[in-house]
């Protein structure tokens, strides 16, 4: 099993990349979830991430991570609702959170792992960055880093940038200037799969908590798609979980790349170096394309497998 941390903004999609890691832990040993701002404020994401965590029947830990971005103001994502669930309401959890903050859960499980630890991050890098940043013997102890956030082309939050690094492009720099092995999952893969009616409707057929969370969750998408317009509902941070776990679903493409931190029009950009201009060797595995069939056939699966 993968030795991993998965640091999420959680977030409707991040709740079910969430209900997709739990359901995968044959494959992940799961060491922690961390939270960070994002999508909504640090009090809310935490919150959010404990309650899901804890509705799916799982006790393991939770600790909170940056209340704001290095450097920049956070900008929180209206799309998400008020509270970061749409209007999804869960139980209190039970449990509270760890002690320590996310960077350091981070440090003491790359130190115990002794090399093998992965990290998902799927909200902005701020938490990697703090790791990275107060403990820079961690670099050569984290085996890979998977991230939703940025593109090659294009963003959602403006033109040239992805909410995610938009958010904390200050941390991304330093994550993707790390050293540390990266794959990017970027708007270029996950914009591509747009929920279909067919697994709306799986979804509302599988009666387990797993189900029920994420039915609930789509119908808010497809209200909120209703609503407010726009394209059909995107499950980014879901596909960044199954490039981990089934990787054969995602293409990648090996680039030099960094990050825009300031700018006029760039700010958050991820940048990648297509002629080689810069001479570097490429510290980017970047999703090109994805499956989009076989995509939407694994999740419902994998929610059908909770009842079995
Ligand atoms: C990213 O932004 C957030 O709103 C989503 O959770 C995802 O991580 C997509 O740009
Ligand atoms: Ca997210």
């Amino acid at each position: 099993r993968i030795p991993i941390i998965i640091d999420v903004d959680t977030g409707t999609d991040d709740a079910i990349c969430i209900t997709a890691a739990l359901l995968h832990q044959d494959q992940l040993d799961i060491k922690a979830f961390t939270s960070v701002c994002g999508n909504v404020t640090l009090d809310k994401t935490s919150q959010n991430t404990r309650n899901v965590v804890s509705y799916l029947g799982s006790d393991l830990p939770v600790a909170k991570g940056a209340e704001k971005p290095l450097e920049h103001e956070l900008t929180v994502a209206k799309s998400h609702g008020n509270t970061g669930l749409g209007d999804v309401v869960l139980p209190a959890s039970p449990h509270g959170f760890l002690e320590e903050p996310a960077w350091e859960v981070i440090y003491r499980h790359a130190l115990s792992e002794k090399g093998q630890l992965q990290l998902l991050a799927v909200g902005p890098l701020t938490n990697l960055a703090m790791a990275i940043t107060r403990h820079p013997d961690i670099v050569p102890l984290i085996r890979k880093i998977t991230i939703m956030g940025g593109g090659i082309w294009g963003g959602n939050m403006t033109m040239t940038s992805e909410f995610n690094i938009y958010n904390d492009p200050d941390a991304a720099k330093i994550v993707f200037d790390s050293g540390i092995e990266m794959t990017m999952i970027g708007l270029d893969v996950t914009l591509k799969p747009k929920l279909p009616d067919w697994v709306v409707d799986e979804a509302a057929a599988v009666k387990t908590p797993y189900g029920d969370l994420v039915s609930r969750i789509f119908d808010f998408m497809k209200r909120r798609k209703i609503e407010i317009g726009g394209d059909e509902p995107n499950l980014h941070d879901v596909i960044a979980l199954a490039s981990i776990v089934r990787p054969d679903l995602i293409t990648t493409k090996d680039f030099y790349m960094t990050v825009e931190t300031e700018g006029t029009v760039t700010r958050g950009m991820t940048i990648a170096d297509f002629h080689c201009v810069e001479e570097k060797a490429p510290n980017v595995h970047a999703a090109v394309d994805i499956d989009i069939e076989g995509f939407w056939r694994w999740f419902v699966d994998m929610l059908k497998s909770s009842s079995r």
